[in-house]
């Protein structure tokens, strides 16, 4: 066990952490040169092409250390999205040790802050890394003071390092080797392994990552998953080198896979306990939470034959999906489709994104919605996931709206652009603090506000330069009021949205201008009001059209005219007709674009 050293590399998205997981895997000998695929830790297709690591993998590497010993390195891949950060704290709990890597041209972000205060809670050991400094435009000094500042821990003694070309990553493995703890834990002890991450495999089912804390795991032993007490033959077990191996046992100290026969992936919680179902561990391993989906749209298909297919894909993807959920849910305006749950926008997006590029589904997305808590007259208190099942004004007591705690870090210069943007989404300051030339900015804020375009908007007020985390807070009682949209005097269910008071007639304005603007003139003049309950606070029309579509041609020659209608027809696709007025895609999202 003393030759173990089990770490993950912290890092903000882009600050190189796959290029130099590659590097680590390369320079150990992990894999040969043909078979180094470029960031072999981000697996999946789409990954790659958003250069986003969704999924904690992991792999175990020998390295011989300048002292002539061999030292086993379990390298833990943590997720880098603030969607994803319960998973990079039970990585973290898996570790001994771990890298900070930030960019030596950009500085410390915010989330590589909160990370690594998950880090410095669970009492491991973080070593600071400068990458990317082979770019002219890296100032490790000032990122030195800036970790110093910003962080809290020494960094005088950073890393240097080039993932780009090798430079410098002898040195830091082997200050991976002298700084790092050994792991502790004691092998006669009963077995507690920490489930680090799952997925499905379709040839074996679900593929548990473990570190093991105590005891050892072996194949053949009956284990249990201590939150559902559910009791499995372990069949295998290994480690990735990176590629799958088998073991006898894995002990104290050490991280590798278990393969039992567990048919669903959500028997395999991420931060649960493996024991042995014969010798129990008397406590399961601290800190394990159940995750439940944070932001919720509607998902329908735009053909409504489409809807099978769309319930099979959803299902395909939540067999590696977990945080993903869903229900069957109707609407009036867009008939059969489904209520998603997700972990936070980029979930979202990702998920979307799959159905339609890998199932070729083409998809109407409602406006993401966060779950309010409504405390009804009657004494009790229901969950809203969806606008439009908000109940009758006259049965509420009041609206809970989830709150949030966000870590802003930003510029000096920004500060007062950021501060009034936060400000106009109903932000409270709760602290606020210079460091170096950054500014860390905290504050509390309404999470549905934040759901919008909050993130978008920052990074325009700040010009790309704020970073942002956050976690929930509480749910706390807010005047908030329902807006429905109507066209032609019809309730759009899937159009209504829960609005804070103050603002209401004024999204509601803006809100029919934008459908005024994206909803295509058709044959008839269009109606579209925004309203509080009765209460009708804008209208908007949008003027009939049609003749001059073709009227352009009159006269032409008929393939242009067909043309013009193909290219009408392709212009179709993403839109749903609600009674005889058709709707795009851009419509349904329109309350992400104003306020
Ligand atoms: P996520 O997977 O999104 O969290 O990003 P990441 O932190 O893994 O970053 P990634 O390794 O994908 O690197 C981001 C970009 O920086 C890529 O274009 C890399 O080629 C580049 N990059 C990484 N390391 C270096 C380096 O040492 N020098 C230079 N010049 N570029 C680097």
């Amino acid at each position: 066990m003393q030759h173990i050293r089990n770490f993950s590399i912290i890092a903000h998205i882009d600050h190189g952490k796959s290029t130099l997981a590659d590097r680590i895997i390369q320079f150990c000998g992990g894999l040969s040169d043909r078979e180094m695929e470029e960031q072999v830790l981000d697996s999946m297709d789409l990954e790659r092409e958003r250069g986003i690591t969704i999924k904690a993998q992991t792999v175990a590497l020998k390295y011989q250390a300048c002292n002539g010993q061999t030292f086993l390195l379990n390298l833990i891949d943590t997720p880098g999205h603030v969607d994803f950060s319960y998973e990079v704290s039970r990585s973290l709990a898996a570790c001994e040790g771990a890298l900070l890597v930030v960019d030596a041209s950009q500085g410390v972000e915010a989330q590589t802050v909160a990370n690594c205060y998950t880090a410095i809670e669970q009492g491991v050991e973080v070593i600071p890394v400068l990458n990317k400094i082979d770019l002219p435009a890296a100032d490790p000094d000032r990122v030195i003071a800036e970790i110093e500042d910003i962080i809290g821990i020494e960094a005088t003694d950073a890393l240097r390092v080039s993932a780009k070309t090798g430079q410098g990553i002898q040195d830091m493995l082997e200050a991976v080797v002298k700084r790092i703890p050994t792991p502790k834990g004691d092998p006669n002890a009963p077995l507690k392994a920490l489930i680090i991450d799952s997925w499905f495999d379709n040839y074996v089912g679900v593929v548990i990552l473990v570190r093991v804390v105590d005891g050892v795991l072996k194949a053949n032993n009956k284990i249990m998953l201590m939150a559902s007490h559910a009791a499995y033959l372990c069949e295998q077990v290994g480690v990735f080198l990176p590629k799958a191996e088998n073991r006898d046992s894995l002990s104290a100290g050490e991280v590798g896979f278990v393969i039992s026969g567990i048919k669903e992936l959500k028997s395999a919680k991420v931060g649960d306990t493996v024991t042995l179902a014969d010798n129990p561990a008397a406590e399961p391993l601290v800190g394990f939470k159940e995750i439940k989906p944070q932001v919720f749209a509607g998902l329908y298909p735009v053909e409504s034959n489409q809807y099978d297919a769309l319930r099979s894909a959803l299902e395909k993807l939540q067999l590696n999906d977990s945080s993903l959920q869903f229900e069957p849910e109707t609407s009036q305006a867009l008939g059969f489709g489904f209520r998603c749950g997700f972990l936070g926008l980029l979930h979202l997006d990702i998920v979307q994104e799959r159905l339609e590029r890998e199932y070729d589904m083409d998809l109407i997305t409602t406006a993401p919605t966060v779950i309010y808590q409504v405390a009804l007259r009657d004494g009790t208190v229901i969950e809203i996931e969806n606008p439009s099942k908000m109940p009758d004004l006259s049965k509420i007591e009041e609206i809970r709206e989830p709150i949030i705690t966000t870590t802003i870090l930003v510029p000096e210069e920004y500060v007062g652009a950021v501060m009034s943007l936060c400000t106009g989404k109903r932000g409270v300051q709760r602290n606020m603090q210079y460091m170096g030339r950054q500014v860390m900015l905290v504050y509390e804020m309404p999470l549905n506000e934040v759901v919008m375009d909050f993130f978008d908007k920052l990074k325009s007020v700040s010009r790309g330069y704020a970073s942002l985390d956050y976690e929930f807070k509480e749910f706390r009682a807010a005047d908030l009021v329902k807006l429905d949209i109507l066209i032609n005097s019809e309730k759009v269910d899937a159009l209504s949205l829960i609005v804070h008071r103050t603002s209401s007639q004024q999204r509601g304005r803006e809100l029919a201008q934008k459908m005024r603007e994206l909803i295509p003139r058709q044959m008839f003049d269009i109606a579209v009001q925004a309203a509080i309950g009765a209460h009708v606070v804008a209208r908007e029309n949008v003027k009939a059209l049609r003749k001059n579509v073709l009227a352009k041609c009159y006269g032409g020659d008929i393939t242009r005219k067909r043309k013009l209608l193909e290219k009408q027809k392709a212009g179709k696709k993403r839109m749903k007709r609600v009674g005889n007025v058709e709707i795009p895609q851009a419509a349904f999202l329109a309350i992400l674009q104003v306020g």
